[in-house]
């Protein structure tokens, strides 16, 4: 049985994550801001750091794998928190775990992006830039400046799913593999949310995808459950949208 650490352990998907595993007889090392193994805030390089030694602490350096779902949505306080947990929280916590990884011989990790990621492909924003340069003020300050949640969002989630991209690469040459989920709308307390806003709530309620309903949190879930089993043996580098059909209604083309 294998030891994993699952970020945003506490609600949602990561919840859902975290009963399957359990279930399956893993050994978990929960991550959230509170009510978890780790208590740590990803938003923030001193949290990260925190939540990494802990993380090594728990593990004694040998980790089977990393589901990073911590994860806000549009109604964050703040753009800039945005950017801090969606994209740096899952990429500081990630490579600060990565030599553990290694240390198992054949390391996974599953991070969960996002449908909206896809939003962000034909034209990348230069915020998403300065998140790949790994420049954390800089694109919190054009999230700040340009002061939209919803682009904050996407940008985040299509520059964390790049990121997990490249990653898989240097991954696969070692025997690991990286691999992200992209949910389209999923029944969590970050949707609701998202539904009751006055500024998205609208425009959330409508984005349905052919399947006419939103997913729960167990068919995420069920994705990451695969994505870290021997039969995804050879899936490194994928993109597997859990979303009813959402990303091939709104851009077919392209894949
Ligand atoms: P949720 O709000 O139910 O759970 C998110 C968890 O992340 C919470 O337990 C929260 O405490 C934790 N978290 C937030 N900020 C944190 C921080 N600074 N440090 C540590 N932990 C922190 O949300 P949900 O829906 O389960 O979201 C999980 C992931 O799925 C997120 O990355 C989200 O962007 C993504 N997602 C969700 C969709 C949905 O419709 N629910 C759709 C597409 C992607």
């Amino acid at each position: 049985m294998s030891t994993i650490a699952v970020t945003g352990a506490a609600s949602g998907i990561g919840a859902a994550v975290c009963q399957h595993l359990e279930a399956a007889g893993h050994t978990l090392i929960r991550v959230d801001l509170r009510n978890a193994d780790v208590n740590a805030d990803l938003s923030s390089a001193k949290g990260r750091k925190a939540a990494v030694e802990q993380t090594l602490a728990a593990c004694d350096n040998r980790l089977d794998a990393v589901v990073a779902c911590a994860g806000v949505g549009v109604t964050a306080p703040s753009v800039g928190l945005i950017i801090g947990v969606n994209y740096f929280g899952v990429t500081e916590y990630l490579e600060g775990l990565e030599t553990a990884l290694a240390n198992s011989g054949n390391g996974k990790a599953v991070i969960i992006g996002s449908v909206a990621g896809s939003h962000m492909v034909a034209q990348p924003h230069p915020m998403t830039a300065a998140m790949l340069e790994g420049d954390e003020a800089r694109s919190r300050q054009i999230a700040e400046e340009l002061g939209d949640p919803a682009a904050a969002y996407a940008a985040s989630k299509y520059a964390v799913t790049v990121f997990g991209r490249r990653k898989s690469v240097a991954w696969g040459k070692q025997g690991m593999r990286l691999n992200v989920i992209a949910p389209g709308a999923v029944e969590t307390p970050l949707h609701q949310a998202s539904k009751e806003d006055a500024r998205f709530g609208e425009a959330v309620k409508n984005f349905v995808a052919p399947m006419g309903r939103a997913g729960v949190p167990d068919e995420i879930a069920d994705g990451v459950d695969f994505l870290l089993s021997d039969q995804s043996a050879f899936v490194n580098g994928s993109v597997l949208f859990i979303d009813g059909g959402m990303d091939a209604m709104v851009r077919a083309h392209t894949f």
